[in-house]
């Protein structure tokens, strides 16, 4: 379905700029080196990091997202190492300083706990990891994301996930976005940022 998405349209769907919440907490990647970026798609979060000075490793299902990843960050003057791969084949084993989850709310809660265990898993000890997405009320507002009320995001699912890293952030919260043609308007979001236990 994603590749269908991207491919037959010429566009970045969601635009060339980062997430709003890269954009507007910069602070996420202090201190990181090197970054996974998961379901990256066309690659803004990832070549907005590189931009950062980070060592930027990405992957993505489809291969035309991944195609225009690369060249936006030729655009940029930097590079990524951006791959074509499912979720489940990625290798989990590897750890990253910053992990970057933007997005991905394509799973239900008979995946989330797997989803979730290997956002986990590519995290260093004292590494971060940034988690943003949607909240219920989205499903009102239709403005991006998928229409499934069970996929979608609760400050306390996060919280329970997540409570045993120390939790920088997690703030549910009502925007205007303008990203690309995909995601436009008022849209209801939730951020999680996370440490790692050293
Ligand atoms: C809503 S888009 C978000 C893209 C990107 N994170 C962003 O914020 O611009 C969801 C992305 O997840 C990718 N995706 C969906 N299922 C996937 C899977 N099983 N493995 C890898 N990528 C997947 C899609 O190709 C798509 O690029």
């Amino acid at each position: 379905m994603w590749e269908d998405r991207y491919s037959s349209d010429d566009r970045y769907l969601f635009g060339t700029e980062p997430a709003h919440v890269l954009r507007e907490n910069p602070w996420i990647a202090n201190g990181a080196s090197t970054a996974l970026c998961v379901a990256d798609g066309e690659g803004r979060n990832s070549v907005s990091l590189a931009r950062q000075g980070l060592d930027v490793t990405s992957f993505d299902l489809s291969p035309t997202a991944i195609g225009r990843a690369n060249d936006l960050a030729t655009t940029a003057g930097v590079s990524i190492d951006a791959s074509v791969s499912q979720w489940d084949e990625w290798d989990w084993s590897r750890r990253f300083d910053l992990t970057v989850a933007i997005f991905v709310q394509y799973t239900g809660p008979d995946q989330r706990p797997q989803q979730f265990a290997d956002l986990r898993s590519a995290t260093k000890p004292g590494g971060r990891l940034m988690l943003h997405g949607f909240t219920l009320q989205q499903i009102e507002y239709g403005t991006g994301g998928p229409p499934v009320a069970e996929n979608m995001y609760t400050e306390e699912m996060l919280a329970d996930a997540f409570g045993d890293w120390n939790i920088l952030r997690l703030a549910a919260y009502d925007r205007i976005q303008d990203s690309g043609n995909a995601h436009v308007g008022r849209a209801a979001l939730i951020d999680l940022v996370a440490e790692r236990p050293a």
